[in-house]
């Protein structure tokens, strides 16, 4: 039996891969190489000593889609593949909508047609929106995201809930709190295309010199030190989420509708400063930076209740922020000699 992973040459993707190999899974993937580049792929042979099948084709090319599926025993997709920049969102929304729901449509159609269950979607806490208590368990009513991004996650988890209850199949909807962080092997990592929107990121390039100052959105938010709070979970951790969620579905032999729901977080939140100063000790080097005005469209805090995913999927993530803000400074040099 295979996994469909779509989208699994990315940041989040890829990381799952390995584990999926690690935990001995076959591997289709497919992406399009969009927001991703090939050399991952042989990256991540060399991490697992395994090699995954690969297709570059975009997942609206349905006809593609369908020979995979003739040609492989798919058991269960993991789909990763998405538009994921929110600013860009909201300038674009066709293209996403587009791009994040006819990708989704056209798997599903396969899983409908050839009765195949096992289908766990990348969600995000956007669909929470700024919830009004911490920590945010699942059963937080959801709010109308602000982004075209947000939205099309949460019509995905819509589309899904749908899905599963017509048909009997098994679902996971997990809901990624901030991910951040490499491989320890720093073989495989977050690639940066133009200016980062996030974080980390720009923190990474920021002390790599390559940027020359972090802008710090605000420091005028209700919050100990004034700057935003969120749950930045290690990259690994996270993966390993999904093999688990995975082999709590296919452990499931019933033939009723299942809708698992699950935040992935640390369960702790930090403030842009923390997360700066945090880089600057691990990795003993500077990040300058300037407090600017508030980003349009940010929340002031949010970090996850971590219980479900404890109780019901034997998972917890335990690395520390210091030390997955190492694993990003072994990446940044990685990508410097690369390119050198
Ligand atoms: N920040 C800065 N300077 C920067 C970048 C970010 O101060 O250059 C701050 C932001 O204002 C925010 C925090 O760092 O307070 C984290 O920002 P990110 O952009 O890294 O992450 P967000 O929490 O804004 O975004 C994440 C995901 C999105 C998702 C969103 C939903 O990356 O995909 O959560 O809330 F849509």
């Amino acid at each position: 039996m295979a996994i469909l992973v779509t989208g699994g040459l990315g940041y989040i993707g890829s990381h799952t891969v390995v584990e999926l190999l690690n935990n001995n899974y076959e591997v289709v993937i497919v992406d399009d190489l969009s927001n991703s580049e090939k050399f991952i792929l042989k990256n991540i042979e060399e991490i697992t000593g395994k090699k995954p099948v690969f297709y570059p084709f975009d997942l609206k090319r349905k006809e593609l889609l369908a020979q995979v599926f003739d040609a492989h025993p798919i058991d269960g997709c993991i789909n990763f593949a998405a538009s994921k920049a929110v600013g860009e969102s909201q300038l674009k929304p066709v293209d996403y909508y587009e791009n994040n729901l006819f990708s989704l449509i056209n798997i599903l159609q396969e899983f409908k047609q050839r009765g195949i269950s096992n289908f766990i979607f990348s969600s995000s806490c956007t669909v929470y929106g700024q919830a009004d208590q911490m920590p945010i368990d699942e059963n937080t009513p959801l709010k109308m995201p602000e982004s075209v991004y947000g939205k099309t996650k949460q019509m995905g988890e819509e589309i899904l809930t749908d899905f599963a209850k017509a048909y009997h199949r098994k679902v996971s909807l997990l809901r990624y709190f901030n991910p951040i962080g490499a491989h320890p092997s720093a073989k495989i990592g977050e690639l940066p295309i133009g200016i980062p929107n996030n974080l980390v990121p720009y923190v990474m390039q920021t002390a790599a010199g390559v940027r020359e100052k972090l802008s710090i959105w605000g420091d005028d938010y209700p919050t100990e030190d004034g700057t935003a709070v969120r749950d930045y979970i290690y990259v690994v951790d996270l993966a390993k989420a999904h093999v688990a969620a995975l082999k709590k579905l296919m452990e499931d032999e019933s033939n009723v509708a299942t809708i698992d729901i699950f935040n992935l977080g640390t369960g702790k939140g930090s403030s842009v400063l923390e997360v700066v100063k945090a880089f600057e000790t691990a990795n003993d080097v500077k990040v300058p930076y300037q407090i600017c005005d508030r980003r349009e469209g940010d929340i002031t805090i949010a970090f996850a209740n971590v219980d479900k995913a404890k109780e019901e999927l034997q998972w917890k993530s335990d690395t520390s922020l210091e030390e997955a803000l190492k694993t990003v400074w072994e990446w940044q040099k990685y990508l410097k000699n690369r390119n050198t």
